[in-house]
């Protein structure tokens, strides 16, 4: 099985990519990855011939992907001796959280990726990442994914626009009736993101999608955003998860709250 890529990180969408993708249209020239987080979606999307964007407001995520394209071997030397520690996970955590990093660019990105990585699920606010796996060290796992994911997502990243925009901006500035955006906010409930995500975000998030003149996917809970605001026009797909990653079919065994996908468009139409 072809490895995925991408940076673990709170919400990601690294366990259901294959229904997000199930339901991306047809025919477009240009793809936008507004809230790239730990850019799952983007990265394991391998389309030819399209236009990529890979956006987020969070400036240590995108600082991380263009050190990664752009200076690799560079970030890999110094990620590479570093140890597996509960003590400097925790000390680099904190610099993170508290915005009090170096300018150096590359030392910016290692010192992210090592938070992000050291941490559970990539949830800063976690504890840091072990494993009661025997068979499989978490250090030695830490070290694969710097030797090999690290190269592969770097070849990746070589075909992507990558953008360090709010939604308003990255939405105006590729918006055509050939653009794809693909919309995956932050929650209502998880308030574990260096960038708030408020109420008028929200608001204004929906105002700006019934105006656009290419197609979207919006990624959400239910209770994320008032419905009563959506276009009548728009498709809505539920799905249920657990731990956003597997699907649950049996109705008996599902989980209270549903994942749901947004659209401007009809899937039916884009498949004939
Ligand atoms: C749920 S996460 C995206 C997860 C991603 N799809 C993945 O698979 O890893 C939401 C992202 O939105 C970003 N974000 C928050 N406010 C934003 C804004 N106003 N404009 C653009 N990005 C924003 C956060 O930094 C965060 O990385």
């Amino acid at each position: 099985m072809k490895t995925k890529l991408g940076v673990a990180y709170i919400g990601s969408k690294s366990r259901c990519l294959s229904w997000v993708y199930s339901l991306f249209p047809k025919n477009f020239k240009c793809f936008v990855d507004v809230f790239a987080g730990g850019g799952w979606v983007s990265l394991n999307f391998d389309e030819k011939g399209i236009i990529k964007v890979l956006n987020d407001k969070d400036e240590l995520i995108t600082n991380f992907f263009m050190v990664l394209r752009d200076n690799k071997n560079e970030l890999k030397r110094r990620l590479y001796y570093l140890p597996y520690s509960r003590s400097l996970s925790n000390k680099y955590k904190k610099l993170v959280k508290e915005n009090k990093l170096p300018d150096d660019e590359i030392e910016k990105a290692v010192i992210w990726l090592y938070a992000v990585k050291t941490s559970f699920s990539g949830d800063l606010y976690s504890g840091f990442g072990v494993s009661i796996d025997k068979r499989r060290s978490i250090s030695l796992s830490f070290k694969e994914f710097i030797d090999k994911s690290l190269d592969k997502m770097a070849d990746c990243l070589k075909n992507i626009i990558i953008e360090n925009l709010d939604f308003r901006d990255v939405i105006k500035k590729y918006d055509s009736e050939n653009t794809f955006f693909y919309l995956d906010p932050p929650y209502k409930s998880v308030h574990k993101f260096r960038i708030e995500f408020t109420e008028k975000d929200r608001k204004d998030l929906i105002e700006i999608l019934k105006n656009i003149k290419g197609k979207f996917l919006l990624n959400c809970f239910e209770e994320d955003f008032d419905f009563r605001e959506f276009d009548k026009n728009w498709i809505i797909e539920k799905k249920y998860f657990l731990n956003f990653g597997f699907l649950v079919k049996n109705k008996k065994k599902r989980p209270k709250k549903a994942y749901l996908a947004v659209m401007n468009y009809q899937l039916l139409n884009e498949i004939l």
